[in-house]
Formats: C-alpha cells, structure tokens, sequence
C-alpha cells in the first residue's frame, strides 16, 4: 500500500470518532499497517481548529487505547491529521473539503485512493454521498480506489433498507459500499469461520443429527443512558438483532463456503439468512418475548407509555437440510446481570443411557460455549467419572482462553481490523446488500407484527437480572433453559 490515501471521517466530532476510529487508525499506523504516504481528514459541523482537533484525538488515544500511546509515535502520527467543518449537504463546504483533498494529494506525490467513512446520523448518509458524486470525489479512474464505509443502522425497516441501498447504487457501485458490524470484526467472531473450517472435528456433527439447540446471547448492563432518543425509535430488534445477533447466527449456521473470498463468504450467509422461517401471526407470541426493564420509561427522551423494546428473545428456525427442526434461541438486552456474548451449541442427549442414574435425574448434555466477550474462549462440556465411585459422573470443561495463548495487545480493537480490511478492499467482513435485506425481512417481520393490534404485550424485567421470566418460560416450554454467563459456566 504504497499509493497516496487519503481517509474523510464524516462526523469526526462525533464518540465513534473519538473512542474508536481515530484510535483504531493510530494503532494501526503505529503497526505500520496504514499505506504510506496517508492524510486524515475529519470533517463535522463544529468549528474546529486544527490544533484543537489534533490534541482533542489525542486525548481520545490516551483515554481510548492507553497501552498503545506513545508520545513519540504520536508526533510522527498527528500531522497527517486535518479537519474541516460544515454541513452534510453544505455544497460550498464540500468545494472547500475537495480542495483540501486535492492539496493534500499534491503533498503526497498526486491522486491517489481515498476511504469516506460516513460516521453521521443515517439522514446524512445519502446527502454525503450524493456531494461527493457531485464534487466528482466518488469517482474511480485510472486503478485508483474510492470507498465508503457506512455506519449502522442501516435503515430503520426492510423498506428503507431497500431505499436506501437503491439509493447508494445510484452512485456507487455495490463494490465501493462498506457496510460495518464492529461484531464481525471481533476477532472471536471471526475465529468461528477458523474454528468451524479449518478443523474437521466439529463439522461432521454440526448439524441435526448431534444438535439440540442453539442460544446466542449479547446481554449488557448497561442502560440506554444518553442514547434514550435515539434509542426509543430503535429498541432491541434494531440495534442488536438485524445485525449483529443475525451475523452470529449466520456463522454459526452457514454451509462451508468455497473460500475465504468476499463474495463466497457472502452468499453463504445470505443463503442462510433467507432460509430462516419468518415468524407469523400464529408463532409469535410463542416463539417471541419483548420486554423492557423497569424504569426504562422514566429516562429522558422516551415517549410517555413507549412500547420499545430493551430485551428481546426469539425462537427461529433454518428451513434447510442441515438445521431442520433445530431451535435458535436468540436474545439481547440492556441492564441486564453481566456483559457477556456468547453462543452455546448445545448437543444431544445420549440416545441410551447404560448407567445406573436415579430416576428423576438426567444426564447433562454436552455444550460448546463459544464465549465472544469478555472472556475470550471457547468451552467444551462433557461428562466424567467422579473417582472412587460406581459410575457417579460430573460435568467438567475442557477449556481453551485467548488470555491463556495470546497476550492480551495482540487482540486489537473492532475497528482496527474493519479499518484495514476497507483499506485493503477485502469486503468480507463488511455486510453486502442482499445480506442487510434478508437479515431485515426477518426482524421487520417480527416488528411489524408487533405493532399490529392484538399483538403479545410487550413485558418487563427487573434491572439487574437476565431478563424476564417469559423467556426463561419459552425454552421452558421445550424443556431447555437458558446458559448464562459464559465465563462462570453457571
Ligand atoms: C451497538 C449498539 O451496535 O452495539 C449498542 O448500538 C450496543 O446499543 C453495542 O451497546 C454493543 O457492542 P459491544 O461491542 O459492546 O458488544
């Protein structure tokens, strides 16, 4: 990577900018990974000041990524840094952010590549687009690259998603369009693609011959906070479920694909996620909880007696040969017990069982825990012999932790890693525009239905516990229960 590049942070005032893109990119210029030579425009409403902009970003490295902060590497690092301020339709601003660019790559030896990433309020994705397809900024030619990575959410409903990709290929081409999920940036989840495909062990059986169910979980305690206005026009389903609980579930789910190639990657995962049966009328309420914590109406910027969501659990199902019959159990939600996300394949019962055990007791059977934070590793649980007995058995975990093989600064930040990936031009992290879709016909589905009269009431849960009692009931009903808290194996 040795042509000029040029990366415009769109919304560079903004805390994305602040907490993870800017240190994202020091840390990656400091593991010599940024193309040299390289620029760094953030352009946001505020006035800035140069200066300031420079030492604000470096206060966000030292709070941000304290380990990777050397003072030294930041002087080498900060003036490649600039800003500009207007408006995201603002034509004259966009003229002064062309000549800017344009100056910029007379410094660096001529045109060179350049990465937009939109971090602005979606209402903002398409005027940005559309100035700089107006200011001929978007425009490749001549080998050189123009790319735009566009932030979540990524339409509000199955229909604006539509809208809105119909209205990005207007002036982009579905090559030059970045969709992010910091999840599937997550080493851990990246390390299922590794962990199903480049071991033969656990393919053979995953599938619904050895797999009772799976339960994907992203709990956090945390509540909505500051972000209650945005929040209260979203809720769980949008913020979690359309994207990253759906990724998850298509790793965990997808047919291997050819290769570790973008489009390969992702028409596996789309194919998974068009075969998931969408809710209806008559399996919502028992395939379905939505809940809110208590409290949750009482915080600034909710609607009096707003029905958005803040837990939601679903029960789906993969209408293919591999999965047939085999439960989903997905679920996320905020103030909830502990900060965990994880998956659990969980295996099927022995279909004999030769040991005298008493009656009423069962035998455990056997899960992998897939834990993607905070406790990096994967668990295996199986059944032993407790010594000096007939045939007493115990489960115990044969355990692997990403703390115990790798230090802890070789897991880099999300968007380290999305930042390279764009810079590289390798989409496979990035979701495509039949992905975004499917993945919305499926929660929209179930949003819709809710919103329809006669619709299962929406619950509430404690703050503080692991959601509401209905969910447990749901799994319940089939005899399951929920695993929670990967790291403590409770
Ligand atoms: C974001 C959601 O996409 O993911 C937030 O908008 C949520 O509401 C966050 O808190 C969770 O991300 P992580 O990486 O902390 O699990």
């Amino acid at each position: 990577m040795t042509t000029p590049t040029t990366i415009v942070i769109f919304g560079a005032s903004g805390d994305l900018a602040r907490r993870k893109l800017i240190p994202g990119l020091y840390n990656n210029y400091c593991k010599g990974r940024l193309p040299i030579p390289f620029s760094i425009i953030g352009y946001s409403r505020s006035e800035i000041p140069q200066k300031d902009f420079q030492d604000r970003m470096c206060a966000a490295v030292k709070e941000f990524s304290p380990s990777s902060f050397d003072q030294a590497k930041w002087d080498e690092f900060a003036p490649s840094l600039d800003y500009t301020n207007g408006s995201f339709d603002d034509d004259v601003a966009f003229d002064r952010l062309n000549e800017m660019v344009l100056a910029k790559e007379d410094v660096m030896g001529g045109e060179g590549n350049r990465l937009y990433y939109l971090s602005v309020a979606p209402r903002f994705f398409l005027p940005v687009v559309q100035q700089l397809d107006e200011h001929k900024m978007s425009q490749e030619r001549d080998g050189l690259w123009r790319r735009v990575i566009v932030e979540k959410p990524f339409g509000h409903d199955l229909e604006s998603a539509k809208a809105l990709n119909r209205d990005l290929h207007r002036y982009l081409k579905e090559d030059q369009i970045y969709r992010i999920d910091h999840y599937l940036a997550k080493e851990t989840v990246q390390n299922l693609l590794v962990f199903r495909f480049a071991n033969t062990i656990f393919e053979p059986v995953w599938n619904r011959n050895y797999i009772d169910h799976v339960q994907i979980t992203a709990a956090e305690t945390v509540d909505v906070g500051h972000r209650a206005g945005y929040y209260d026009s979203s809720g769980v389903l949008r913020d979690m479920f359309q994207n990253h609980l759906m990724q998850l579930l298509a790793l965990v789910a997808m047919e291997p694909p050819t290769s570790f190639e973008a489009n390969a990657v992702r028409d596996e995962k789309g194919k998974v996620l068009s075969a998931i049966r969408p809710l209806t009328d008559e399996t919502l309420a028992k395939h379905s909880v939505l809940s809110q914590y208590d409290g949750y109406l009482e915080a600034d910027g909710v609607a009096d007696g707003s029905k958005t969501p803040t837990y939601a659990a679903l029960e789906l199902f993969i209408d293919n040969w591999r999965w047939q019959g085999v439960p989903f159990y997905l679920r996320s939600g905020k103030a909830l017990k502990k900060k965990t996300t994880e998956i659990i394949i969980w295996f099927k019962q022995p279909p004999h069982l030769m040991f005298p055990i008493p009656d009423d007791q069962e035998i455990a059977a056997n899960y992998l825990a897939i834990c993607i934070q905070p406790h990096e590793g994967l668990h295996l649980r199986f059944e032993v012999k407790v010594p000096d007995t007939d045939a007493d058995m115990r489960s115990v975990d044969m355990d692997f932790h990403y703390s115990d093989e790798f230090h802890q600064s070789e897991i880099p930040e999300a968007y380290e890693r999305l930042q390279l990936e764009a810079l590289e031009g390798d989409a496979t992290l990035f979701t495509r525009s039949d992905g975004i879709e499917a993945a919305w016909a499926i929660i929209d589905g179930v949003i819709q239905r809710y919103a329809q009269d006669g619709s299962p009431p929406v619950g509430r849960y404690e703050i503080g516990s692991w959601g509401p009692q209905e969910s447990d009931d749901m799994l319940g009903r089939d005899g399951r229960k929920w695993k929670h808290g990967c790291s403590d194996h409770n």
